[in-house]
């Protein structure tokens, strides 16, 4: 079964981010050349996926017009014979389907993804979350689609975390079945410190069921009082095996303020025109720390 659809749950307000995301959500703040969400689009485009389904709220409409058509620029831009710059904003609308949904509430990631029911259909699809950037040579999305293709069966994403950052993030306990993959026994929301037996965390990537969707809709407020996928997540490890992946590759929590720069950092060093001289200017820096 190939899938086609991803979820890019858009529409938290970015607290973390705070002031820079008063006016301006997150996921459009600049890592060297492009927003935040460009990323994780390419990353979904490169890992084969047909259509995507935006989760926003009031004020992220930003985000939609930059992978939409900007008539004027083009027009503004072909007039000055600036065609190689046209031409990469052109491609930016052309990557890929986008549709949005609104989340009226802010009730969790639960929730969010339960709002595009709908649009999601009867097919399983992947969730990637918008302040996780993933480096990697082959897409995050993509080792995880291979995974699914083996096991036909819901993955996250997971990593392993500090056991003090354990109470940071959705935990898997699982049995490790073979490198990289566990199969999950229990998932627990943001654990209180000493009550899990676990520093495997799970990364903003999940490839889910369309089951999912009834038990988001029958999951009642938990961590922080907001409906929580991994909560969900937990009810459908007890209908189907699901398994957790330790991708290959460094993530980058770019929804926090030093996740972003060193975000910033890993991925101008590996800019095709920018690397050179920004190792040179970095080393430069170091030099005279
Ligand atoms: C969300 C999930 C959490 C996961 C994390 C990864 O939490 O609820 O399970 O570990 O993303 O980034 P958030 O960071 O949105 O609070």
């Amino acid at each position: 079964m190939k899938i086609k659809k991803a979820v890019i749950p858009v529409a938290g307000l970015g607290t973390r981010f705070l002031p820079a995301s008063k006016a301006i959500p997150k996921e459009m703040l600049t890592i060297v050349d492009r927003p935040t969400i460009q990323y994780i689009v390419e990353e979904i485009v490169a890992s084969g996926i047909e259509e995507i389904i935006l989760v926003t709220s009031e004020g992220k409409s930003a985000i939609e017009n930059h992978f939409d058509y900007n008539f004027e620029l083009e027009t503004i831009l072909k007039n000055k014979n600036k065609h190689e710059l046209c031409e990469e904003v052109c491609n930016i609308s052309n990557l890929i389907d986008i549709v949005s949904v609104r989340q009226k509430k802010p009730l969790g990631l639960g929730h969010a993804i339960l709002t595009t029911r709908n649009v999601v259909g009867d097919n399983p699809f992947v969730v990637l979350l918008g302040d996780d950037l993933v480096q990697s040579d082959v897409p995050c999305c993509q080792q995880m689609l291979d995974l699914f293709d083996e096991f036909q069966q819901p993955v996250v994403a997971i990593q392993q975390v500090a056991d003090n950052q354990t109470h940071q993030y959705g935990i898997i306990e699982g049995e490790k079945i073979r490198d990289r993959v566990y199969e999950v026994k229990r998932m627990v929301e943001k654990p209180a410190p000493g009550t899990v037996d676990s520093n495997l965390a799970i990364i903003g990537r999940y490839i889910l069921m369309p089951e999912i969707f009834d038990l988001l809709a029958n999951t009642t407020p938990g961590h922080g009082g907001e409906i929580q996928l991994t909560d969900a997540l937990q009810a459908l490890s007890k209908r189907r095996p699901m398994y957790a992946y330790e991708f290959e590759g460094t993530r980058f929590d770019a929804g926090d303020k030093i996740g972003y720069l060193k975000a910033i950092i890993a991925f101008a060093l590996r800019h095709p025109v920018l690397a050179d001289e920004f190792r040179k200017h970095l080393k430069e820096v170091a030099a005279g720390i």
